[in-house]
């Protein structure tokens, strides 16, 4: 339904905005310069909860996509230092150097609330099925204290952090999986730093084959040469790993391709065990560590497992709601033909704001990560357009709402490759080379890795297959593992003595 726009004077009754994130924030802003009031409801002790629990990955699109405009021009006014447009952040760079100094502008900071989750909403008394004057009965919205906020419109930009997907085949919990919850970690455990040490000299079973498990794959392969004893086993549902892979040499980008190859090499030279057509069924405790237990009953045993298997919305909270949500993904149903993962990469999704983001239940909308369901391809980009699209459309500005726009390049800007890309072009300019040299030169480094009596031999080896002076090589490695090497490309081939030299895609 369309928006019902709200009134702005002194006894407005605010928008509430659930969740301080990127996108919720962005939300924040943009309430601010349409002059709605509003509150800001978020579950964790600081902004970003989520966001920092992921704060040692490395974010695949530059600071140009990452910073909301309306943030950006409240932020501006405030002396902000921004920074790089073409830098990549981690995901603790986004909080430090973005959304922290944003909530703590004075107007945001005195319309956000710490610690509070929501943990339910309605409209005021009346339930889900009563439709007379509903669209005139503000919301309630009530906190995990059991207090009951009211507000003029709600917009959910919760995210999906908090609801990972179970290890179940069948999108169930596993059998024994609550059981043995305290061997299972969810996604991107940061391995190389706070989370080394459950895994360090001990066997972990990564589940999935998304982005996160590729990257504590590489991670793990990484403690593994520090760490003697480790062991990494990956276990995917499907029949084929080919899409965790990717096109590599066919991969029209080159860089992408090049990951996905560092992905197979790992598999390739035994770094990795690779099992198949895993799909869990139950999951065991065992004297010494966990079991799964698939459903053609074959079993993989080790200390820890990696359940790196996506995320869901959770729309329990919005159950008193009139929703009208797509059977499969769990976004608008509007939405869902414009996400579908299956023909869709980030970069390739149409713009769109309040009329594809709207349900049943006027002036109530699930933007961000949330927005998206289950499909994985969502950017802060899109959310950022969202928000601005439906701040509009509640301030009554139709056509600002109607106008959305979204200025992406082709390739999108979440792919792994645009990290690489960027960081390669830099130390291929240094050095007057193709820009996809360095990512050729750790491929190959990788391939010859095996059997080659050290890093530097490999290295060596790879220059000469590609015909490239191998004294150049090495200081192209040894660039990459500089301090203040781009963050993408430091460890790329790390010729560290205290390591003994490694290699990573
Ligand atoms: C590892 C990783 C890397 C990513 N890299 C990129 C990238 O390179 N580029 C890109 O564009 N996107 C990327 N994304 C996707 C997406 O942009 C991010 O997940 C982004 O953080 C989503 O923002 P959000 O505000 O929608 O949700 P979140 O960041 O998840 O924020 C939701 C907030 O809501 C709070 N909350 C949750 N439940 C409640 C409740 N019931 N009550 C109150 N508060 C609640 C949470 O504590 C949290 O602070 C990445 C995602 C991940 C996981
Ligand atoms: N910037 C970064 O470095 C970075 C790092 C990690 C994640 N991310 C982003 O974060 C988002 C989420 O990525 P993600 O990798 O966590 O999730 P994802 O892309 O949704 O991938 C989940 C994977 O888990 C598999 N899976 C789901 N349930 C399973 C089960 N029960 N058993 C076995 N396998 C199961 C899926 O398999 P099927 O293929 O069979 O469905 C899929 O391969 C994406 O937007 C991603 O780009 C970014």
């Amino acid at each position: 339904m369309r928006a019902a726009p709200l009134d702005d004077g002194e006894s407005a009754l605010p928008v509430v905005v659930i969740g301080a994130g990127p996108v919720g924030l962005a939300a924040a802003a943009h309430l601010h310069e349409r002059g709605l009031p509003f509150l800001v409801l978020e579950a964790g002790d600081e902004v970003a909860a989520s966001v920092r629990q992921w704060g040692h990955v490395g974010i695949f699109s530059p600071w140009r996509y990452d910073i909301d405009a309306a943030a950006r021009r409240l932020l501006d006014a405030a002396g902000w230092a921004a920074p790089a447009d073409d830098a990549l952040p981690t995901g603790a760079q986004l909080v430090e150097e973005y959304l922290q100094p944003l909530a703590k502008l004075p107007a945001i900071a005195a319309h956000l609330r710490l610690g509070a989750r929501v943990v339910a909403m309605s409209r005021v008394g009346v339930d889900r099925v009563r439709t007379a004057g509903r669209t005139d009965l503000p919301f309630v919205v009530r906190l995990a204290d059991g207090t009951d906020i009211t507000a003029g419109a709600v917009i959910d930009a919760s995210g999906t952090w908090r609801t990972p997907n179970p290890l179940g085949v069948n999108g169930l919990l596993a059998h024994g999986e609550d059981q043995a919850a305290d061997l299972i970690d969810h996604a991107l455990p940061d391995m190389l730093g706070a989370d080394r040490d459950p895994h360090a000299g001990r066997h972990t079973i990564v589940v999935g084959a998304g982005h996160s498990a590729a990257n504590t794959l590489l991670d793990l392969a990484r403690l593994a040469r520090t760490a003697p004893g480790t062991r990494i086993t990956w276990a995917v549902r499907g029949g084929s790993a080919q899409r965790a892979f990717g096109g590599e040499d066919a991969d029209q980008l080159p860089a992408r391709g090049a990951l996905g190859s560092g992905l197979r090499t790992l598999v390739d030279t035994g770094a990795v065990t690779l099992v198949q057509g895993f799909g869990v069924h139950t999951v065991r405790r065992t004297a010494g560590g966990i079991t799964l237990v698939a459903a053609d009953g074959r079993i993989l045993t080790g200390d820890r497992v990696v359940s790196a298997t996506g995320f869901r919305p959770d729309h329990s909270i919005a159950g008193e709601l009139r929703l009208d949500l797509d059977p499969i993904l769990g976004c608008t149903r509007t939405l869902a033909d414009l996400i579908d993962p299956n023909e869709h990469s980030c970069g390739t999704v149409r713009p769109h704001g309040h009329k594809e983001l709207a349900h049943p239940e006027a002036n109530y909308y699930a933007v961000g990560m949330k927005s998206y369901g289950r499909a994985p391809t969502f950017l802060m980009a899109t959310g950022y357009e969202q928000v601005r699209s439906i701040a509009a459309a509640l301030a009554g500005d139709v056509a600002a709402a109607d106008d959305v726009r979204l200025d992406l390049p082709e390739t999108g800007v979440c792919s792994s490759s645009l990290v690489a890309d960027n960081a390669a072009r830099e130390i291929a300019a240094r050095f007057g080379l193709a820009q996809d040299v360095p990512r050729k030169l750790a491929a190959a480094t990788m391939a010859l890795l095996p059997t080659a009596a050290s890093t530097g031999d490999a290295v060596r080896a790879a220059a000469q297959q590609m015909g490239l002076d191998s004294e150049i090589a090495l200081q192209i490695a040894a660039l990459t593992d500089q301090p203040g090497a781009p963050a993408s490309v430091a460890g790329l081939i790390s010729l560290t003595p205290a390591t003994g030299g490694s290699c990573r895609a």
